[in-house]
């Protein structure tokens, strides 16, 4: 893989490099409301800008179905990318098509040195088309905006997408810093692991874990299962779960990882306590819930857990506390609301005190750590990607990697 400085010492002054980003970030209508993504490409952005190359950033940004449409506007994201660069690269332009009639004359007029974000890629539908050549016919169309190829869109390298995948075939091409130091980090999680070695999972759906799971079995000494998927697995002990999040159809495979998690030794943890409510949230106003914590084998039946409760913050925090590595994936309950974001706070708060090397994969628990007020500094690393990270854990070839490999 060709690193973004050994594309610098070759010369990019006057070249159009084209940086394929992830700047897909939270939005509140057209305000951001967590901005790490941007700053997490802004060295390769800065680098390239300050040797002289026209920068030309793209992204995705949510799910818009193959079409313009404003929601998913990119323009947000470029206004806010040109205020972190600062004086140093000046405006940002912005284009506001993919590969039209804007996007070109905006390149076109890109003076060395300065930077132009072209709308969100997924308002073309070849830029997620399964079809190869209609994936391609798009790569195409955007390898005429570029000279130069830089990845550095980690969040993003699980998908097998037209600017992620074909493109970089199509131009000479090299990895920027962000992906460079991603890759890095999850090495240390894969290859020579130091252990204690605790993977903490939680969030909504126990299918979106399934697979890493099944890898992590093989590899972790302790699993700490929160958030909605642990109530299939406390259903899976023989547990009522009242209304929780459950997917029964999962019960199966969740069983047996219980059983293999015996076999191999690895310890699972699921949640000893839960706050229950018999009312989701409402995670607009916060109004305070009416809520109470009960045993995890005494939820009732026409209540949800919402959160871990207090023994298993516990339980969980010495889990972590003598680890050497930790990596950490979805919250551990319904954090954007006050009430429901004390699990989630005490596992980053493990986090910050213990001495491993700690990891944040992605996705939500990075913008938990965030909106929860945590210093990003307190931890090894807070990854951008939460799919991606997840799925280079289970071993799987990654895309966005494996096109820039040679
Ligand atoms: C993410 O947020 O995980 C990445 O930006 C990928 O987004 P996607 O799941 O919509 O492809």
């Amino acid at each position: 893989m060709k690193t973004i400085d050994e594309l610098l010492a070759e010369g990019v002054t006057g070249k159009r490099v084209f940086v394929r980003a992830d700047l897909n970030v939270p939005l509140d209508g057209t305000t951001i409301t967590d901005d790490g993504r941007i700053r997490a490409v802004l060295p390769t952005v800065k680098a390239l800008a300050d040797a002289g190359a026209r920068v030309v950033v793209a992204s995705h940004l949510g799910r818009p179905k193959g079409a313009p449409d404003s929601a998913f506007s990119l323009a947000p994201v470029a206004a806010r990318l040109g205020e972190l660069l600062e004086s140093s690269s000046g405006e940002v332009a912005f284009a506001t098509d993919t590969v039209g009639e804007s996007a070109r004359s905006t390149v076109d007029a890109l003076a060395d040195g300065r930077v132009a974000v072209i709308e969100n890629l997924r308002f073309n539908p070849g830029e997620t088309s399964k079809d190869d050549a209609e994936r391609g016919a798009f790569a195409d169309e955007l390898a005429t905006l570029a000279d130069v190829y830089v990845g550095d869109g980690f969040g993003a390298v699980h998908r097998k997408h037209a600017s992620v995948y074909d493109l970089p075939a199509r131009l000479p091409h090299a990895a920027g810093y962000l992906i460079a130091t991603e890759v890095a980090v999850l090495k240390k999680l894969t290859d020579d692991v130091r252990r204690p070695y605790v993977v903490v999972l939680g969030g909504a759906k126990v299918s979106d874990k399934l697979a890493v799971i099944d890898a992590l079995l093989g590899k972790a000494d302790r699993l700490l299962i929160g958030g909605g998927m642990a109530y299939t697995f406390l259903k899976a002990k023989g547990y009522e779960v009242g209304i929780s999040l459950l997917q029964e159809d999962q019960i199966p495979t969740v069983t047996e990882y219980m059983e293999r998690a015996e076999k191999n030794g690895v310890e699972l943890v699921l949640p000893v306590d839960v706050l229950v409510s018999s009312e989701f949230p409402d995670l607009k106003t916060k109004a305070p819930a009416e809520y109470t914590t009960v045993d995890s084998d005494k939820i009732p039946s026409d209540e949800e857990g919402l959160d871990i409760g207090p023994r298993t913050r516990e339980l969980y925090a010495s889990k972590i506390a003598d680890a050497e590595t930790v990596f950490w994936n979805g919250p551990m309950g319904v954090f954007e609301h006050p009430d429901f974001a004390g699990g989630t706070r005490a596992i980053a708060q493990a986090l910050v005190d213990s001495s491993a090397f700690t990891v944040v994969g992605g996705g939500d628990s990075a913008a938990a750590v965030r909106t929860l007020g945590f210093d990003e500094n307190a931890f090894g690393h807070i990854s951008t990607g939460g799919g991606a990270s997840l799925e280079y854990l289970e071993g799987k070839t990654l895309p966005g990697l494996a096109a820039l490999e040679d």
